[in-house]
């Protein structure tokens, strides 16, 4: 049987009434249930990615680290951008905005891979909180030195981070999150770079 519903649909500057037939069909208890490709297909949810559910699960949980860590060195970067202090504060000031910049532009990337393959991503600060490696610094002041050092340490550390999603994405065959993952490691690496060469300074 089919029934007949009006469905409210909004639009930028208007409210309109859509017609809409929906299928129904009686299931085993007896009831009525929606029978709609679109609603089945969602029910069923089919796999979206053809390297299967137990590939799925072991790198969506990787993938969700890595973007709790990236957001975390994400917003230390800015949080040392906004509050370095001393003789190079432009010089120090621009470069973690840059780099600022650069580690923000992985995220969507990241939680889009972990949609692609069929699992989910974080979805709020509580989140990040929880699945993140790289630890937060809540100090009111902090010495520019030991900021470019910890922001060091902390992009080497989401190196090894990124090398472990690749192995885990390798022996499921996962080629195109670890083609993204090699172009992270070069960038990660190169912010280390810059920050341990200023480090070298008497
Ligand atoms: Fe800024």
């Amino acid at each position: 049987m089919a029934i007949h519903v009006q469905l409210l649909r909004i639009v930028p500057d208007r409210v309109q009434f859509r017609p809409l037939t929906i299928p129904l069909q009686k299931n085993a208890k007896g009831r009525y249930i929606d029978v709609t490709p679109t609603t089945r297909h969602m029910k069923e949810s089919a796999p979206i990615s053809d390297l299967g559910p137990d590939s799925v699960a072991q790198i969506t949980p990787e993938l969700r680290k890595l973007l709790a860590d990236v957001f975390a060195l994400y917003l230390k970067t800015k949080n040392f951008h906004w509050h370095v202090a001393g003789v190079h504060f432009r010089d120090f000031h621009l470069l973690l905005d840059e780099q600022a910049t650069q580690i923000l532009a992985m995220t969507d990337a990241i939680a889009e891979r972990a949609r692609k393959l069929g699992g989910t991503t974080l979805h709020s600060v509580g989140e990040i909180a929880k699945y993140q490696r790289i630890r937060d610094n809540n100090e009111e002041r902090v010495p520019a030195r030991n900021m470019l050092a910890e922001l060091c340490a902390d992009n080497q550390a989401l190196t090894r981070h990124l090398r472990a999603a690749h192995q885990i994405c390798e022996e499921h065959h996962d080629v195109a999150t670890n083609s993204l993952i090699e172009a992270w490691i070069d960038e990660t690496e190169r912010r280390a770079w810059f920050l341990s060469q200023i480090l070298q300074e008497p």
